[in-house]
């Protein structure tokens, strides 16, 4: 017989099932309403469900939901032009990624890239997603650990330093 399929108890999950969001708020199943101060990860910073943006994605979906980025995209020309619009001067490319731990990821190797330097200071209580990278730069032993667990989260862990947070005086002196 099949055994069901659970996911991995990667969260700790909180004992509070959302249905649906509207603007600044949501409701669970009971129908209880919440005003929503996280806005999923700032994802939902224009508000949840807002019209605008449902209907963005719809028009989208209807005309094609994905294909390589090794293809040109109308779409994605389409964000590029509005994000440089809101970027700083001399920042002139982009890289289109699809969760935070790679933006995070392709950030670290870019800086590690453009400087030469390896090494790489993270902040206790910091988290940056799971991938081997955000990992180890994880400002928790617990993900750290895991990270380590492997030959290749040792290494990079070789180049990372986890400092306090809010605390100048640590970093300046991990800096001299
Ligand atoms: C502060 C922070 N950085 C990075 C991430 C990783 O984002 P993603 O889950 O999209 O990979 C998260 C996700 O919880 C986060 O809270």
């Amino acid at each position: 017989m099949l055994s069901p399929l659970v996911e991995m108890p990667v969260y700790s999950r909180w004992p509070l099932e959302i249905v649906r969001a509207s603007g600044s708020y949501l409701w669970d199943r009971a129908g209880r309403r919440y005003l929503d101060f996280y806005a999923g990860h700032a994802v939902a910073g224009s508000g949840h469900c807002h019209p605008r943006v449902v209907a963005a994605i719809r028009e989208q979906a209807e005309k094609l939901i994905f294909y390589s980025s090794a293809l040109p995209c109308e779409a994605r020309e389409r964000l590029l032009r509005v994000l440089g619009t809101l970027t700083p001067p001399g920042l002139t490319r982009a890289f289109f990624v699809n969760s935070g731990a790679e933006a995070n990821e392709q950030a670290l190797a870019l800086a590690r890239r453009r400087t030469g330097r390896s090494r790489i200071v993270g902040f206790e209580g910091a988290f940056h997603g799971r991938t081997l990278a955000t990992l180890v730069l994880a400002g928790s032993e617990h993900y750290r650990n895991l990270a380590r667990a492997g030959a290749a989260g040792r290494v990079l862990a070789e180049h990372v330093r986890c400092l306090p947070w809010n605390d100048p005086e640590a970093a300046r002196a991990r800096f001299r």
